[in-house]
């Protein structure tokens, strides 16, 4: 008999997808080019030279993507908004026909009584904002601000859990510091700056959901928890700046309205002195974290590890996934419980979870037999109830990703869904992960108790 408790009633079970890495067709029906766009269509940014052209095709298969779903049982789903189809010039006129795709996605999940979760932002800035200095110019948070009020207007009555940025962290780490992501830039004094917008334009965004929304809104950060290499003081004070620098650099200001101290040892004179009315705006009250969680790390002081002065120590005794990441699931159990020290009970959604590994792209019985991520999905899942256990009010899990998808810079080398995608036919095949999650799903997790499954 497990000792680990149940899920509680109501657990939103689904999963979670981004609009660049399934929909294809970027720039139909009048739609604006986003920074990916530009990004992957740029030479040596993708492996294999990939782009979002067509992806997953769900702009076109939304339906069968949704009949799917609900086939398989799921209880909601969470999916991001891509601006540029909105807004194609990032501000000012809305094309009616972008909004009108994500209505009808909406109706048809409603439809198939599937629980719709939107997020604004997940990475796909309109192009003609980059153009304008993107995450860099302090109007972003104005016009965060108006697309916000616009999709809650069109879709509010509707869509009742709202997320307003994917991972800031990575949006500029990934394409403000090191240039493996769209904008694609590398430089140290410009990060921090479009980490400060970021977080202004997410207080903007919750802002008007107070004016204008019914239900409730909430930030996703990823979050990867660090553990010591050693107990010596300079890998002590490694782990302090690459704790600060990825898992309290955004809900600090959310939460506490400052940054954590390290970010000035980290950025020295590149990182500015913001004024305190920059931090009410950022401080807003939020109905939930959303949280990912992939992976953690073992830290150690590098001398050479710009611009943290620290590494990650690879585990000899551990699983990877293809992404690189260690498998650890005690990990995700040590970080809810640490989001509710120190953010206090604000309520919890996984928004995301989930891992690449190879699979066999041809069973002879036709199925898709991916039991590295079935014992990652079990074992992960297992984690949250531990902190559910511990008095984590976790509310619902997304798993990463309902198809396999474009995997950013690294195009379709890495599969993390739990729909095997077949890129030249489009046609979707339940792996055996997403069979089990189905079942899972049906029992709200009572099954992960039997033996055998
Ligand atoms: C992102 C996803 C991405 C996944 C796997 C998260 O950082 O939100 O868009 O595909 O991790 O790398």
């Amino acid at each position: 008999m497990s000792k680990l408790p149940p899920f509680p009633a109501n657990f939103l079970w689904g999963t979670a997808t981004s609009a660049y890495q399934i929909e294809g067709s970027p720039l139909a029906d009048g739609a604006g080019p986003s920074i990916w766009q530009r990004f992957a269509h740029t030479p040596k940014m993708m492996v294999n030279g990939d782009t979002g052209d067509v992806a997953c095709d769900h702009y076109r298969r939304y339906k069968e993507d949704v009949a799917l779903m609900r086939e398989l049982g799921m209880k909601s789903y969470r999916f991001s908004i891509a601006w540029s189809r909105i807004f194609p010039e990032g501000k000012g006129r809305v094309n009616p026909a972008g909004l009108d795709f994500y209505s009808r996605l909406v109706d048809e999940l409603l439809a198939a009584g599937i629980e719709p979760m939107a997020t604004l932002y997940h990475w796909d800035l309109p192009a003609a904002l980059d153009d304008r200095g993107g995450w860099l110019n302090p109007d972003i948070a104005e016009w965060f601000g108006d697309y916000a009020a616009t999709m809650f207007r069109a879709l509010d009555g509707r869509v009742k859990l709202w997320a307003t940025l994917n991972e800031p962290w990575v949006v500029t780490d990934g394409g403000y510091l090191h240039g493996a992501l769209a904008p694609g830039h590398r430089n140290y004094f410009e990060a921090p700056i479009a980490s400060h917008h970021l977080m202004r334009s997410h207080g903007r965004a919750v802002q008007v959901y107070r004016a204008e929304g019914k239900h409730q809104i909430g930030l996703v950060v990823n979050l990867e928890p660090k553990y010591p290499a050693s107990q010596s003081e300079q890998d002590l004070a490694a782990l302090r700046r690459a704790d600060a620098y990825m898992n309290r650099q955004y809900l600090d200001p959310a939460v506490h309205g400052r940054y954590p101290e390290e970010m000035k040892e980290i950025f020295g004179s590149a990182w500015p002195e913001w004024p305190a009315e920059d931090f009410a705006l950022i401080r807003q009250p939020m109905d939930f974290i959303g949280v990912n969680y992939y992976t953690r790390n073992v830290t150690r002081h590098d001398e050479q590890s710009w611009p943290l002065k620290a590494s990650p120590v690879k585990q000899t005794q551990a699983t990877y996934t293809e992404t690189g990441w260690e498998v650890c699931p005690q990990a995700f159990t040590d970080v809810l419980v640490w989001v509710k020290k120190l953010y206090g009970d604000t309520p919890i959604y996984i928004t995301e979870n989930g891992s690449a590994f190879y699979d066999p792209p041809n069973a002879p019985d036709g199925k898709i037999h991916d039991p590295l991520r079935i014992h990652y999905l079990r074992s992960h899942l297992n984690a949250i109830r531990a902190a559910i256990a511990q008095g984590v009010d976790v509310r619902g899990y997304f798993g990463w990703s309902f198809l396999d998808n474009l995997e950013w810079s690294l195009g379709f080398s890495k599969r993390f869904g739990l729909v095997h995608v077949n890129f030249e036919t489009q046609q979707r095949t339940p792996k055996d992960s997403m069979r089990l999650y189905s079942r899972i799903v049906a029992s709200n997790g009572t099954v992960l108790d039997d033996e055998g499954e």
